[in-house]
């Protein structure tokens, strides 16, 4: 079970990657079995906005694009997900989003948790990630953490997450893991 953590924002300083690599070095210090864990930097692949003709339910990975067929190859190459996640004006941040949408058999069937962080932890993002995510039939776990910009990190800009968290992790990863392995027999 490979579960990628994907740092959902590209804006350079992203306090993502903080709170992706402590899941990641966290993730790795815990008994999670048959668990490999991957960080994934949604910069590194540098998408455009969705600009193939052809709809990604319908294109059989027949992407225009080299960028999104490596982004492609990427999200195949893994069960799961961990979605690290800001909230941009109430919302998911587009640049994740639009890494949703530019694929779609490469999501189906395969499990995600929500690491969300802002000034209120991100909910409002995370409840919209469940609602986006079932579209592209990824079964999102209950668990979540909602990190908060003022009690996880210093200055607003540092990650010492609380104590809890590391706890959550394991308790999301875990979750992520079981029903990632459920949802694979739905794949074809
Ligand atoms: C365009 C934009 C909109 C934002 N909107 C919100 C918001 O609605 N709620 C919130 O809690 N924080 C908001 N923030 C503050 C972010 O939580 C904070 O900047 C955080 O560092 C963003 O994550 P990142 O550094 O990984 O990009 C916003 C930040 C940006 C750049």
């Amino acid at each position: 079970m490979k579960i990628g953590i994907i740092v959902g924002s590209t804006r350079p300083g992203r306090l993502g990657a903080q709170v992706a690599q402590w899941a990641y070095d966290t993730g790795q210090a815990a008994d999670l079995g048959d668990v490999e864990l991957e960080l994934v930097e949604l910069a590194d692949y540098d998408l455009d906005l969705l600009d193939d003709p052809a709809v990604p339910g319908g294109a059989k990975r027949q992407y225009a694009s080299e960028k999104t067929r490596r982004w492609s190859e990427k999200i195949d190459s893994l069960d799961a997900f961990v979605f690290v996640t800001p909230e941009y004006n109430h919302g998911v941040p587009a640049a994740l989003k639009n890494a949703v949408d530019v694929i779609w058999p490469e999501w189906n069937h395969k499990a995600a948790g929500v690491l969300a962080y802002g000034y209120d932890g991100g909910t409002r993002a995370v409840e919209q990630w469940r609602t986006i995510l079932p579209a592209v039939h990824v079964h999102v776990v209950r668990s979540q953490i909602s990190l908060s910009l003022h009690g996880d990190f210093e200055d607003e800009q540092t990650f010492v997450p609380a104590e809890r968290r590391a706890k959550e992790l394991r308790i999301l990863l875990k979750a992520v893991a079981k029903l990632g392995a459920a949802v694979s027999t739905l794949r074809a």
